[in-house]
């Protein structure tokens, strides 16, 4: 059977990582595209060159010809600008969504049955973008944000617990940016709720308080401490555990942010939630009951999403 085929769209700090990782795990072939077409071929040619030492059997290319994504199973974008220290997500809205539409097109051209995962920022506008642009059908495009929040604060909850990251669950809803919603009764170590946690007296809900607040600032604190870019590795290994459930058919259950279709009393904008990801793309998206406080909170996430989804459309691009 041919390898899978995995076109990487902007080879910058996350493409570059995208496409080790999407090696060293044997996911697929790689086709890195970048504006810059050298940037894209030398780090597809020196991951390449890490092969026979690492072990594994990929093709690696790069280039700035949209062509040869052409066929391509899953797509995975990052091209754009990232966050500088003082600028919000938000903040990129313009300069990245003359971006989307290029990509989208390119997407829409040459492969238009693949699996298509957004990580440009602002997020949630950004893969709503995306989709309307490209035309794919919702459920085989996905934004990558979820994952990545939910791995921040399993990461804090384990440190806090003093316990395997890889028995901490953690459960993040809402936009990608400081409105998201870490629910904490949803989270857990080894099953026990994060509530139950604190009564037993093992942590204390201030400091849950302060886990949450970190979580929903985790990727500016990177930002301030790279001082030229934004977070990239755990951005890319979040993606990759996305492409990985697509493309084995895995059915994990991962927070992405999807299109609603009325699910959560929302529809026609894209904002996390939990789905399943399986060969079929999106094949369910999960609903929560939610209490009064997180309704609250979710529905105020959600409002920062639509109003920048309005921006971008008095954009024109
Ligand atoms: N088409 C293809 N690639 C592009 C385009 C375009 N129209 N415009 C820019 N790029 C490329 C840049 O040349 C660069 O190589 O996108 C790449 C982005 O890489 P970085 O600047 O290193 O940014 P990165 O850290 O990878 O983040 C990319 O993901 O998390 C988000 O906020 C982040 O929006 C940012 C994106």
């Amino acid at each position: 059977m041919a390898r899978n085929k995995i076109a990487l769209i902007g080879a910058g700090n996350i493409g570059g990582t995208l496409a080790h990782l999407i090696g060293l795990k044997e996911l697929g072939d790689v086709v890195l595209f970048d504006v810059f077409g050298g940037v894209a071929a030398g780090k597809a040619l020196d991951i390449a060159q890490s092969s026979p030492v690492d072990g594994f059997d990929a093709a690696l290319s790069g280039g700035s010809d949209y062509a040869a994504i052409a066929g391509a199973d899953v797509i995975i974008v990052t091209a754009g600008f990232p966050r500088m220290p003082g600028m919000s997500r938000d903040d990129l809205l313009t300069k990245n969504a003359g971006v989307m539409a290029t990509v989208a097109e390119g997407i829409k051209t040459y492969a238009p049955n693949a699996f298509v995962i957004c990580i440009t920022n602002p997020l949630d506008v950004m893969v709503w973008a995306l989709q309307q642009k490209s035309g794919l059908p919702p459920h085989m495009v996905v934004g990558m944000a979820g994952v990545l929040d939910s791995a921040r604060f399993r990461l804090f909850l384990a440190e806090e617990f003093k316990v395997s990251v890889e028995d901490v669950t953690a459960f993040v809803l809402g936009g990608h940016g400081d409105t998201m919603v870490p629910l904490t009764r949803y989270s857990t170590v080894a099953g026990i709720p994060v509530p139950d946690l604190i009564k037993m007296g093992w942590t204390t809900q201030e400091k849950i308080d302060a886990i949450v607040h970190r979580t929903a600032n985790g990727g500016g604190e990177i930002v301030k401490l790279l001082e030229r870019g934004s977070a990239f590795y755990a951005p890319a290994a979040s993606a990759v555990a996305m492409a990985e459930s697509y493309l084995k058919d895995k059915k994990r259950v991962l927070p992405c942010a999807v299109m609603l279709n009325g699910e959560y009393g929302m529809k026609d904008f894209y904002v996390g939630v939990p789905v399943v990801i399986g060969a079929g793309g999106v094949e369910k998206i999960v609903e929560v009951e939610f209490l009064p406080e997180e309704k609250a909170a979710f529905a105020k996430s959600c409002d920062a999403v639509k109003k920048l989804v309005e921006d971008f459309k008095a954009l024109g691009v």
